[in-house]
């Protein structure tokens, strides 16, 4: 937050700052407190939307922040057209870049006059610093930057700044694994019963994809998704959930899990988050770089066909499935292992992404927990890596 107020600084008394109705909770708290003490004028705006341009004109700004992908819907804005429309008004074009990273988005190129990074995510990468880095494209905008930053000690410590260094010597790898990672799990989410919409610009679905594809090196390791059964089924699935922990940041090597409408996005109104389109039943992924991670166990109790007693395990390239399901004994649905599992395979992908993933459920019988213990044995002896098994 601090890179965000610092870039605001750039901004006039009374000046007016035009930004994304879906931007970051903190970012929309501090427009707000400070627009409640006369200091700035405030415009909101979907900039995802085709009336963006026009909006920008009727509300002369003097900056337009941006935010893409935005969060926590993922929501992909026409940076080149934005910032267009934003030059053509005589107003500073920011662009939030926390989500992407320079990895996957270089916002200077594409006509922003300032970026934004909350470095405690992806450049730093491992969530033990809490950090921001504003990079502009006119001098006359760095030494004002430096000026404030200097004067309100708006500045990284020594050992904050090492860490993050360290951390940015990763960054391309790191991001790489993220991706790989979501690209899976947004899948297993796209086919969950349960699941009522899965916002991933990396799904072709996605209204966004084709500008993503356009304006990014990649679609990033954030992903929303929405539950049916509100606040309740969040709770239930939250604490279901392996792999993923509860908590707001994102961006680090773990996967966490966050409940905007409680947690991220507190501090909008219930107003302007239902106008932002953030409902009680949206979650939000940062999914992580673990090697575990593509068996990710999804508890929605009651949900068919993934009921309880029912394993979704989902292996990555290199995993066989004839291997397994031949080792397993098991040709069809109806076939049993060992007389104690049933096995159903639920499908094989092989799709034009640059991985393979497959997905099976195993039904299984709740009374023969050990037979669960022996089938995962039998995947780590043919070597499937991923895993894990909920009953
Ligand atoms: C898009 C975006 N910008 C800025 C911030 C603020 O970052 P920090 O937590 O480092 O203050 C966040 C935090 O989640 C964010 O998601």
């Amino acid at each position: 937050m601090s890179a965000v107020a610092l870039a605001l600084q750039l901004v006039g008394p009374g000046g007016r700052v035009l930004a994304a109705h879906d931007c970051y909770g903190g970012t929309y708290r501090l427009l707000r407190a400070l627009e409640a003490r006369g200091q700035i004028e405030l415009c909101f705006t979907n900039l995802t939307a085709p009336t963006a341009e026009a909006e920008i004109a009727r509300c002369a700004p003097a900056m337009v922040w941006v935010e893409t992908p935005s969060n926590p819907l993922l929501r992909i804005t026409d940076v080149r057209a934005v910032c267009a429309a934003a030059r053509r008004v005589g107003a500073i074009a920011v662009v939030d870049n926390t989500f992407l990273s320079p990895a996957l988005q270089r916002p200077i190129t594409l006509g922003a006059d300032v970026v934004v990074h909350s470095t405690t995510k992806y450049l730093n990468g491992h969530s033990d610093v809490v950090g921001g880095a504003v990079i502009a494209k006119d001098p006359a905008h760095l030494e004002k930057l430096g000026w404030w930053a200097n004067c309100l000690g708006l500045t990284g410590a020594p050992f904050d700044s090492y860490l993050t260094l360290r951390g940015v010597r990763t960054l391309f790898p790191r991001v790489r694994a993220h991706e790989e990672n979501a690209q899976i799990v947004a899948r297993v989410l796209d086919e969950h019963p349960a699941v009522i919409a899965v916002h991933y610009p990396g799904l072709k679905t996605h209204p966004g994809h084709a500008l993503a594809t356009a304006q990014q090196d990649g679609y990033g390791a954030m992903i929303s998704f929405e539950v049916a059964g509100g606040e309740g089924a969040v709770r239930e699935l939250t604490a279901a959930l392996q792999c993923f922990t509860l908590a707001e940041s994102l961006g680090g090597v773990e996967s966490l899990v966050a409940h905007p409408a409680t947690m991220t996005h507190a501090s909008m109104d219930a107003e302007a988050r239902r106008i932002a389109g953030i409902g009680d039943g949206l979650l939000r992924l940062s999914v992580g770089i673990e090697d575990i991670l593509p068996a990710l166990f999804l508890g929605f109790p009651g949900a068919a066909p993934f009921e309880r007693e029912t394993v979704l395990f989902v292996a990555r390239v290199g995993d066989h499935l004839a291997d397994v399901v031949g080792a397993a004994g098991a040709r069809s649905h109806a076939d049993t292992l060992d007389g104690k599992i049933r096995m159903g395979v639920k499908e094989l992908r092989e799709d034009a992404l640059d991985f393979h993933a497959w997905c099976m459920s195993l039904e299984l019988d709740p009374a023969r927990v050990a037979a669960v213990h022996e089938l995962e044995h039998l995947f780590l002896e043919l070597g499937v890596r991923g895993g894990g098994f909920e009953i």
